[in-house]
């Protein structure tokens, strides 16, 4: 019948058609979709949330070693302390405290521990104008110098804040300065910048390269 003929053409067309595309497939024709490039991971320094040091309030609350902070463990009370200076006027440290790096201010000008420090009494600091403030509550001496950068501190502006912003759900978490700069000597080192993004896309991603 003319019919089926016709249908069995038809047949053996799309099954020669198939062998082709198969025998296509198994000897790689085409080539293949090239494996995707792993992308490397970012340094985990990048993606850490920590700040960069614990303040004397972290220290205690998280259980680490505060010895450090306990002057009279090793201050004999009452007993004044006198400070030797080089030629350059610097601070001479004993060895007990050769772990502090002391430069404060470009022109070391607050290198004088006294500055700082209650000299009657190790245990406190003591502000510009005279109040005495606990180690833990260091923010407070830093403002004694640093008025305008301790009100952008307090309006959120300077520094870290996180925690709630509705006080009636719970607390905020303002970073004390002491989180983020060593009293001792408070200068930023420069950091490297993070990586630029990845962009999987071909064309986007040779013109970030150029950009390079
Ligand atoms: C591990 C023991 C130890 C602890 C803890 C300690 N000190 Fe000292 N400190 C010393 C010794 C030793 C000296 C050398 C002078 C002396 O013999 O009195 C010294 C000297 C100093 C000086 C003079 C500068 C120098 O390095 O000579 C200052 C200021 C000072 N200490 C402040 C403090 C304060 C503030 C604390 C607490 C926050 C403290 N110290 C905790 C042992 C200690
Ligand atoms: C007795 C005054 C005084 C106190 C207290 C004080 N500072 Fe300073 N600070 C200075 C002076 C002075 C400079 C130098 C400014 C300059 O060189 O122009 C300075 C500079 C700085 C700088 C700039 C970096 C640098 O080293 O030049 C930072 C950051 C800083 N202080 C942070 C702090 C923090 C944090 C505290 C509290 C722990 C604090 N300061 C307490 C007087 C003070
Ligand atoms: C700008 C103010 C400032 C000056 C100047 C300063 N200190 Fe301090 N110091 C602090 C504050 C604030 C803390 C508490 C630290 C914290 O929260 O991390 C502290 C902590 C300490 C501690 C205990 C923790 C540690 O780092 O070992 C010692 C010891 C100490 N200071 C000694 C000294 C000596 C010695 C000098 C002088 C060479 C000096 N400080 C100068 C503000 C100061
Ligand atoms: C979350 C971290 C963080 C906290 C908390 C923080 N600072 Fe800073 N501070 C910085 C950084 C980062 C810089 C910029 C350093 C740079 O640009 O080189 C800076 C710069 C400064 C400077 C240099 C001058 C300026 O304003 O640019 C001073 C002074 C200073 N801070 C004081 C303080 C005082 C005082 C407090 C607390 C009341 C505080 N900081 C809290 C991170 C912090």
């Amino acid at each position: 019948m003319k019919g089926s003929s016709k249908e069995s053409l038809v047949l053996t067309g799309l099954t020669l058609a198939f062998l082709g595309l198969t025998a296509a497939f198994v000897f790689d024709l085409w080539g293949r979709i090239p494996a995707r490039e792993s992308l490397p991971l970012v340094d985990a320094s990048f993606t850490n949330t920590a700040t960069v040091r614990l303040s004397a309030g972290e220290l205690i609350r998280s259980d680490g070693d505060a010895s450090g902070l306990d002057c009279y463990a090793c201050h004999e009370r009452g007993k004044p302390l006198k400070l030797q200076f080089d030629a350059e006027n610097n601070v001479i440290l004993s060895k007990e405290h050769s772990d502090i790096v002391v430069g404060h201010g470009r022109h070391k000008r607050n290198n004088n521990c006294f500055n700082c420090h209650d000299e009657t009494n190790l245990e406190v600091l003591q502000t510009r104008d005279g109040h005495q403030v606990k180690l833990v509550d260091s923010s407070v001496l830093c403002g004694s110098c640093h008025g305008p950068t301790y009100r952008d501190w307090e309006a959120g502006v300077h520094g870290r804040t996180s925690g709630y912003w509705m006080r009636d759900l719970g607390e905020i978490d303002r970073k004390v300065c002491t989180s983020c700069h060593d009293p001792h000597s408070p200068a930023f080192p420069g950091r490297p910048p993070a990586p630029g993004p990845r962009s999987l896309h071909p064309i986007a991603k040779a013109s970030i390269e150029r950009a390079h």
